[in-house]
């Protein structure tokens, strides 16, 4: 469908409400999830919700074949979510220190049942007991190892997350978790971020993406290597009920390794633009927001109001929102995408007059979510409901 006909259906299924405004289609949501099942080799997907943030549309997620629990991001949330019924198996991706959230797990025989915390350290431990005392019910535990990849001595290509990487290290402290009253391990995460959260084939980029591909090629041969001498030997002094792994970026590479029971993925859901520049995959984009041209300041100018919604990470032009319907609009050097308002140039602005409204994409998944209070679900040329995401919801997890 061409970029035309997809702004005459926007615009007419939001007719009625004013913007700004964000949607997410329906049929492109269901389409990339069913395009991340068919990435997964079979391994069931875990959702990371920080890439949602919207309980209406993490149950959607849950209720496709492929999909199973959640990736949480905050302990809090995942209390929220289990406690909403939304899911029984959530791990929570990310060390808490969130002492209220542990006493709330601790009281709730449910919560602890389906909540798996992460560990990788055992002062995270020592905190845990220092918040519930010594003889806390038995809390489920996941270790996470480090991913990254270092090729040459002091060199780290991936993000900065867990200290051990080892087996040596990892066994040891599962053996720290193992030895402590009040603590089930049940699982280990090994989240390869340098190669699910970096695009191979970025726009215009054909050098970076070819080195990109190198290092993600070695990186992937040594974290298989490395990743299955880990569970092997986690495994020999601990049962694991699963081993996690992945990202949108990766599925289909995370699924190759035989270690792995489960991948993780979020982003591919909704589609931002940071996951437009992959070789293996193109997920439609599901959300979108709308604002409104509020000033025309000059012939090839019009102004919308809001906009000012840079996604996280380091601050470079690809965290900005990119105005996408009509086709020919971009934003200025000057000004990028603003506080209250925004300027946009372009030929598209020929035809744009006070009123009209302007589609945008954000450039990650689920921090639209923290600047919308509703998304509108739509299918073809109608809104068919309109569900809260956190924000709307009253809930800010961080
Ligand atoms: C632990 C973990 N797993 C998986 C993912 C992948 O999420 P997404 O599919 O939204 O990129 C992330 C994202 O940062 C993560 O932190």
């Amino acid at each position: 469908m061409t970029a035309d006909r997809f702004r005459a259906r926007y615009d007419a299924a939001t007719a009625d409400i004013d913007p700004p405004l964000a949607i997410v289609d329906r049929a492109a949501f269901d389409a990339n999830a069913a395009q991340l099942r068919a990435r997964s080799g079979g391994r069931p997907i875990r959702v990371a919700s920080k890439s949602v943030r919207c309980v209406a549309l993490l149950r959607r997620a849950l209720a496709q074949p492929g999909f199973a629990g959640l990736l949480c991001y905050s302990l809090a949330e995942a209390l929220y979510l289990v406690d909403a019924g939304v899911t029984e198996d959530a791990v929570v991706g990310y060390p808490t220190v969130d002492r209220a959230a542990l006493r709330a797990l601790a009281a709730d025989e449910r919560a602890r049942a389906a909540i798996t915390i992460m560990v990788d350290d055992p002062a995270q431990l020592d905190l845990v007991t220092a918040a519930l005392g010594p003889r806390h019910p038995e809390i489920r535990v996941c270790l996470e190892m480090d991913a990254s990849w270092r090729p040459v001595g002091g060199a780290h290509v991936g993000v900065r997350r867990s200290p051990v990487r080892t087996p040596r290290q990892v066994v040891a402290l599962a053996r720290q978790v193992l030895a402590r009253p009040g603590f089930t391990l049940v699982g280990l995460m090994a989240y390869e971020a340098q190669i699910a959260g970096l695009g191979d084939a970025a726009r215009g980029r054909p050098l970076r993406s070819a080195a990109l591909r190198w290092m993600q090629r070695r990186s992937m041969a040594e974290l298989s290597e490395r990743r299955a001498a880990v569970v092997a030997a986690v495994r020999a002094v601990a049962e694991l009920e699963f081993v996690n792994g992945g990202g949108t970026g990766s599925l289909e590479r995370t699924a190759g390794d035989e270690s792995v029971t489960e991948l993780a993925a979020g982003s591919g859901l909704l589609g931002p633009t940071l996951f437009d520049g992959y070789r293996a995959f193109q997920p439609r984009p599901a959300a979108l927001f709308a604002l409104p041209v509020v000033r025309r300041p000059a012939r090839g100018v019009v102004t919308v109001f809001g906009g000012g919604y840079p996604a996280s990470g380091v601050a470079h032009r690809d965290r900005l929102p990119v105005p996408v319907l009509p086709a020919g609009l971009r934003l200025t050097g000057t000004e990028g995408a603003g506080e209250v308002q925004t300027p946009l140039t372009g030929p598209a602005t020929r035809q744009l007059r006070v009123g009209d409204r302007v589609w945008f994409r954000h450039a990650k998944a689920g921090e639209l979510a923290e600047r919308f209070a509703e998304f509108h679900l739509v299918v073809g040329d109608r809104v068919v409901g309109t569900v809260p995401t956190y924000r709307g919801s009253g809930h800010c997890f961080g």
